[in-house]
């Protein structure tokens, strides 16, 4: 599990690197799964790769209700395991146990104008449909900087993000540029390489009403559900509305079943689907059937490759408590450098 014993860290050295983080502010669900986990378990044999559970972040919009966030952060951890994340093949860590990240965030504060902030469209966006939640704070102003910082830390090449981080990773960039340019002078090379984004395929996993699966949507489908409460949840969910009887044809591009055939189905049960559906040959209970077989399949393999993890907790907090030392190893090195870059006394 540490770095050192971990064979095929004899290439990270060369091995470009990848961070990237999720929330903490639910449980995984197959969104997530199809829009994120399954790259970053492919990456994770490619990449140097760095992986965290954003709680400060999930505080940031959750900071009056934080009753389930050391929860949801431990079952984040699970659904990575059971995914196939490999505590060997990459470092997963917890972002509040890397106090080094508050650190950085605190000294890119400093250069950061507040315009550019402003301006960034999850703010602006968030700020005005989350009233409620009491968001002109100045924490959640500065999302993105402590997202530069989660990045920067570990001056890594790609930053593996779904489309609507492209903006935080565009901000993250110009602080970089800035930095660089400040302490030009005494810097022998940019001390932050600028990173890009590495595009999820925008994700073709839709909820269970056919909007985008998301949490504030209660759409969703947990990556670990119980197989009882995921058959009844595609069981009722909606299909062409146009098929209020069994001898009615319905169309499937307006049926969200369809769509989970489009991600679990084969070429046969997807020509099956369109003739059945078209024809009012098959019924949309018999249509579903195939997606609920596939998705239980494909969660099978997710809990029983986390099931040794979710009986002994103890094998969870070793492999967070290692992530976070080669986390935090990797993240002393880089704050060492701006400390100095920035004038400050050494420690
Ligand atoms: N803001 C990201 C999201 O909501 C989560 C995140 C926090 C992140 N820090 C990051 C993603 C660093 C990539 C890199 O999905
Ligand atoms: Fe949807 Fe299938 Fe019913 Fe057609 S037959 S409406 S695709 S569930």
């Amino acid at each position: 599990m540490s770095s050192s014993n971990n064979p095929s860290n004899g290439s990270s050295l060369t091995s470009p690197r990848v961070v990237s983080g999720i929330r903490t502010t639910g449980a995984l669900h197959l969104g997530n799964y199809h829009g994120a986990l399954k790259n970053w378990v492919n990456l994770q044999s490619k990449y140097e790769c760095f992986f965290f559970a954003a709680d400060w972040h999930a505080l940031t919009t959750e900071y009056e209700h934080t009753e389930r966030i050391a929860q949801y952060t431990s079952e984040m951890i699970l659904d990575w395991l059971g995914a196939g994340l490999d505590p060997k093949h990459c470092t997963f860590f917890v972002q509040s146990h890397v106090l080094e990240h508050a650190e950085l965030q605190l000294l890119l504060g400093m250069l950061t104008p507040l315009s550019w902030l402003e301006r960034v469209p999850s703010y602006k966006e968030l700020r005005s449909k989350l009233k409620e939640k009491h968001l002109a704070t100045y924490g959640f102003l500065g999302y993105p900087v402590l997202q530069s910082a989660d990045i920067l830390m570990y001056k890594p090449e790609f930053v593996p993000v779904g489309e609507d981080q492209v903006s935080h990773i565009e901000l993250t960039r110009e602080i970089a540029r800035h930095f660089n340019h400040l302490y030009e002078g005494r810097l022998q090379k940019p001390l932050f390489p600028e990173p890009k984004a590495l595009l999820t395929e925008t994700a073709k996993m839709p909820g269970l009403d056919g909007q985008k699966m998301s949490k504030s949507y209660h759409n969703t489908i947990g990556l670990r559900e119980d197989p009882k409460s995921v058959t009844h949840k595609i069981k009722t969910m909606p299909t062409d509305p146009a098929r209020v009887r069994r001898t009615d044809p319905g169309e499937p591009e307006k049926c969200p079943v369809w769509r989970f055939h489009q991600v679990y189905s084969s070429k046969e049960t997807q020509a099956w689907v369109q003739q059945g559906c078209r024809t009012a040959g098959i019924g949309c209970l018999e249509c579903k059937k195939p997606v609920i077989d596939a998705v239980l399949e494909e969660q099978t393999v997710i809990i029983q490759r986390a099931e040794p993890y979710v009986k002994n907790p103890d094998l969870v907090q070793d492999i967070v408590k290692e992530g976070c030392k080669v986390a935090r190893q990797a993240a002393g090195k880089t704050l060492a450098e701006v400390r100095e870059v920035m004038g400050l006394l050494e420690a």
